[in-house]
C-alpha cells in the first residue's frame, strides 16, 4: 500500500517535471502563436490598381511562353487538352513590348478544358517598378480565352503585397493569327497592407 502511494506520487512528479519541461521547450521554440490583429492595424489597408500588359511570345527564336508538356491525347483534342506552357513573360506600362518594363510573369498556363477552350493559369508576378521592386503577386484561376474579359482571382503576394486578396481583369490587346503571339491588358484591384 504505502508502496502503491510511493510509486504514485513518483509518478505525479515524473508528469509534472515532463508538463514543465514540455512548456518551458515551448519557450524557447513555439510552432504557434496567436496574434493581437492590431499588429495588422485595419486602417492602413490600402486598394491599388494595377495596369499594364502582357507579352505571350509563342513564336520566334526569343520566346517567352514555351510548351513544355503535354498528354497523349493534346494533338487530337479540339482544345489541345494537356498542353502546358513554361512563361517567363514581359510586363510593360503600355502596349508596345518596347514602353516601359514593370516586371514579369512567371509561372505556367495549361490548357484544362476537353470542350471549350480554356487555359488553368497559375503565374506569379514580379514586379521591378521602384515602390513595389521585388514585390508579387499570385493569380490562380481558369482563362476561357473566347471571352472578351477574363477574371483570375488574386490569391496572395509578398513584398509590399503581403496579405494580398483581389482579382484581376484580363483583355486580350493584341493576337498575332499566325504565330498566336498575344499582347493581354491586365487591370488588377488588389486589397493589401
Ligand atoms: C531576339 O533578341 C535579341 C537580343 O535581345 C535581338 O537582337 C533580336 O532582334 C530578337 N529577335 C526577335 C525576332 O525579336
Ligand atoms: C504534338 O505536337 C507538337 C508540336 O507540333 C510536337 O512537338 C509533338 O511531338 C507532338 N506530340 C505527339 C505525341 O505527337
Ligand atoms: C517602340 O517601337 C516603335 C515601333 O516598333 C517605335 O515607333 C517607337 O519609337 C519605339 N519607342 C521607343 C521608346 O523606343
Ligand atoms: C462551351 O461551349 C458551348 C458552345 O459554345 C456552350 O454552349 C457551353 O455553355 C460552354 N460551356 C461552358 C462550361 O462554358
Ligand atoms: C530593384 O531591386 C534590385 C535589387 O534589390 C536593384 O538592383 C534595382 O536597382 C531595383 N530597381 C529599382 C527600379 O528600384
Ligand atoms: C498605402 O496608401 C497610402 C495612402 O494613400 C500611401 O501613402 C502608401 O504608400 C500606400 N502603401 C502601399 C504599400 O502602397
Ligand atoms: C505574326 O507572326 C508572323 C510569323 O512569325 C510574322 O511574320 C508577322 O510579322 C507577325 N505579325 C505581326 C502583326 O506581328
Amino acid at each position: 500500500m504505502a508502496n502503491n502511494l510511493i510509486s504514485t506520487s513518483t509518478a505525479a512528479t515524473t508528469f509534472i517535471v515532463v508538463l514543465l519541461s514540455l512548456l518551458l521547450a515551448g519557450k524557447s521554440q513555439t510552432f504557434s502563436t496567436s496574434l493581437r490583429r492590431t499588429a495588422m492595424p485595419r486602417g492602413k489597408q490600402n486598394l491599388t490598381h494595377l495596369h499594364f500588359f502582357y507579352h505571350n511570345v509563342v513564336g520566334g527564336p526569343n520566346a517567352t511562353a514555351i510548351r513544355v508538356a503535354e498528354a497523349p491525347i493534346t494533338n487530337t483534342s479540339a482544345t489541345g487538352f494537356g498542353a502546358v506552357i513554361m512563361v517567363d513573360n514581359l510586363l510593360t506600362v503600355g502596349p508596345e513590348p518596347n514602353s516601359t518594363r514593370v516586371g514579369r510573369a512567371q509561372g505556367m498556363y495549361a490548357s484544362a478544358d476537353l470542350n471549350n477552350m480554356s487555359f488553368m493559369m497559375v503565374h506569379n508576378y514580379v514586379f521591378d517598378e521602384e515602390r513595389y521592386n521585388g514585390s508579387t503577386l499570385s493569380i490562380l484561376g481558369r482563362n476561357p480565352l473566347m471571352l472578351p474579359v477574363r477574371e483570375f482571382p488574386v490569391i496572395g503576394g509578398s513584398g509590399v503585397f503581403r496579405f494580398a486578396r483581389g482579382y484581376a481583369e484580363a483583355r486580350t490587346y493584341f493576337l498575332n493569327a499566325t504565330n498566336r503571339d498575344a499582347i493581354v491588358e491586365y487591370n488588377i484591384y488588389v486589397l493589401h497592407y
